[in-house]
This record gives C-alpha cells, sequence and structure tokens, in this order.
C-alpha cells in the first residue's frame, strides 16, 4: 500500500491554532518510516489523518488530501477502511479492551461486522487461542 499526503493542514474543534500545516510526505509499500518531533508537534495528528480518525471522529476543520494507493481517505467507506489501516495507540494499554487474547481478537472482527460464525471458522476457535 502507497500513503500520499499531499498539503495536509487540520485545526482541531475550536482551535485557532494549525495542529498540522502543509505536510506533504508519501511513504511506499514495505517502508518503515520514523516521524520524530517534539511533544505537541502533531504526530499523532498525522496518523490520525492518515487512519481517517481526523476528521471523521474528532471533527475540525480539514485541508489538503491523505490518499491511500490513489484513492482519498476519507471517500473510503467505514467498514472498508478499518479493514485496510489503523494504528497502535501510544499506551497500548488504553487500546486492550478484554482480559483474554481470543476476546480481544473477536473485537475487532465484530467491529468489522464479521459474524460470530465466520470469526470462529476464519480466525480460529477460543480453544486454538492462547487465553
Ligand atoms: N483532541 C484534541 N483537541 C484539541 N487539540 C488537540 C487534541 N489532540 C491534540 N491537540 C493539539 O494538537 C497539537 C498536536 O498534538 P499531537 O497529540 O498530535 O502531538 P504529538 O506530536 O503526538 O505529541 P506527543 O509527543 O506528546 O504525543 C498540540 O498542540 C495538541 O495540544
Ligand atoms: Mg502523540
Amino acid at each position: 500500500m502507497q500513503i500520499k499526503i499531499q498539503n495536509l493542514s487540520y485545526y482541531y474543534p475550536n482551535s485557532k491554532q494549525k495542529a498540522l500545516d502543509s505536510i506533504n510526505l508519501e511513504i511506499n509499500d514495505g517502508e518503515f518510516v520514523l516521524v520524530a518531533g517534539y511533544s505537541g508537534s502533531g504526530k499523532s495528528t498525522l496518523a490520525k489523518c492518515i487512519t481517517g480518525a481526523v476528521p471523521n471522529f474528532y471533527g475540525g476543520k480539514i485541508g489538503g488530501k491523505v490518499l491511500l494507493d490513489d484513492e482519498e481517505i476519507l471517500n473510503i467507506e467505514d467498514r472498508r477502511r478499518a479493514g485496510l489501516i489503523t494504528m497502535v495507540f501510544q499506551d497500548p494499554e488504553r487500546q486492550l479492551l478484554m482480559n483474554k487474547v481470543y476476546r480481544e481478537i473477536a473485537f475487532g472482527l465484530e467491529n468489522i461486522a464479521l459474524d460470530e460464525g465466520t470469526i470462529k471458522k476464519e480466525y480460529g476457535s477460543p480453544l486454538s487461542f492462547v487465553e
């Protein structure tokens, strides 16, 4: 997958300051990219734009484009987008919701609307996971 960011700028709701200002970036398939910057410089905001959480979830004002394989992220329907790209938060403990490995995996799959039978068939029964 290729990620292309074109002239991306963003304001959080009620903020007069841009969290991102005219970002241009291209990440090609197989590349491993480190984004470094001081606290508050916009690293997490950039990641949220790449997943579409900004502005779909956070609101605010956005300019420019994020393209996944030349398709604009904001035009990709939620369910398909969730299967294409996501992010790991900086505090992993806040991203874990369940107390069993199988339930944690099943939670994500249920959220992309796979039914229980498919989850068990394609991803294994609860007994095949280390609990
Ligand atoms: N939900 C939010 N609402 C309003 N402003 C926000 C929100 N989240 C972040 N900001 C602001 O946007 C700017 C960029 O923040 P961001 O969290 O993207 O920085 P960061 O580089 O990830 O910082 P850190 O290294 O501390 O994780 C900061 O000025 C921050 O205060
Ligand atoms: Mg951050």
